[in-house]
């Protein structure tokens, strides 16, 4: 089934408006159930409030601390989550990567998650696209620090978000194409299908990066995305219907 999950960044800016957006998002949840999953990636400030709103839809978070020690103020543990109800956590997204998130912390942040059977969504992107292919080392540099010992039989609760950092927010010089997404997946499926001697893997592969109502069935049937990760798109419960409605068509 795909995974199409809402990423609601650092908005919106009340739990008022938090709570009104849950709701319609579970209706949303509610209208496709037999077609698709959905989930929200809330702030941590909005996620004990959402929790009962969210009906058929996930509860998720945007990130976790590298560690469970008391000691780290200003953090919030994995273990927290759990314990508020959270399914699945963002993991190494681009812009916390931009503010310093480093491949070594995100393994640390991921195995928290892992260790608490929280789902990490873990995001790869590079930054541009160079004509050697150069930004292919990056993707794989990101994919196999994460990895790192997890066993194949686990891969089944991971999910993977292909973003490219260029397509992704306000600052986007472009959207990808399908076929730029199709060759990306063929690559991480190669990259991690490698790391467990090249046996087939069983791993979801999400696309995200200014997917909008236009474009999102598109990322599905010729981008080969089992899912897809949505920015702005989600936070407009016009645009996120119709979207949503989109994906259930193509699912
Ligand atoms: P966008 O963001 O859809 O607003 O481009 C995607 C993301 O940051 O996950």
């Amino acid at each position: 089934m795909n995974l199409l999950v809402a990423n609601w960044k650092m908005a919106p800016d009340t739990p008022k408006a938090a709570v009104v957006l849950a709701k319609k998002t579970a209706a949303l949840a509610r209208t496709h159930k037999k077609t698709l999953t959905l989930a929200v990636c809330a702030p941590f400030v909005h996620i004990p409030l959402i929790a009962k709103s969210l009906g058929l839809a996930s509860l998720g978070a945007q990130s976790t601390a590298p560690t469970d020690t008391i000691a780290s103020t200003g953090l919030v543990s994995a273990g927290m989550l759990k314990s508020a109800g959270v399914k699945y956590c963002i993991v190494g997204h681009s812009e916390a990567r931009a503010r310093g998130d480093s491949n070594a912390l995100v393994k640390e942040q991921f195995d928290q998650l892992f260790a608490k059977k929280i789902i990490p969504i873990l995001c790869v992107g590079e930054k541009e696209r160079d004509p050697q292919g150069w930004y292919l080392s990056s993707i794989k540099d990101q994919l196999e620090s994460a990895l790192l010992g997890v066993p194949k039989a686990a891969l089944k609760r991971i999910v993977i978000a292909y973003e490219p950092i260029w397509a992704i927010g306000s600052n986007a010089v472009r959207e990808a194409t399908p076929t730029e997404c199709r060759e990306m997946i063929i690559f991480i499926r190669k990259i991690v299908s490698d790391l467990y001697e090249g046996e087939k893997v069983n791993i979801q592969i999400l696309y995200g990066g200014s997917v909008n109502e236009e474009n999102a069935g598109t990322f599905i049937t010729e981008g080969t995305a089992q899912g897809l990760l949505v920015g702005r798109a989600s936070l407009d419960v016009k645009i996120f219907t119709k979207l949503t409605a989109r994906v259930a068509s193509v699912s």
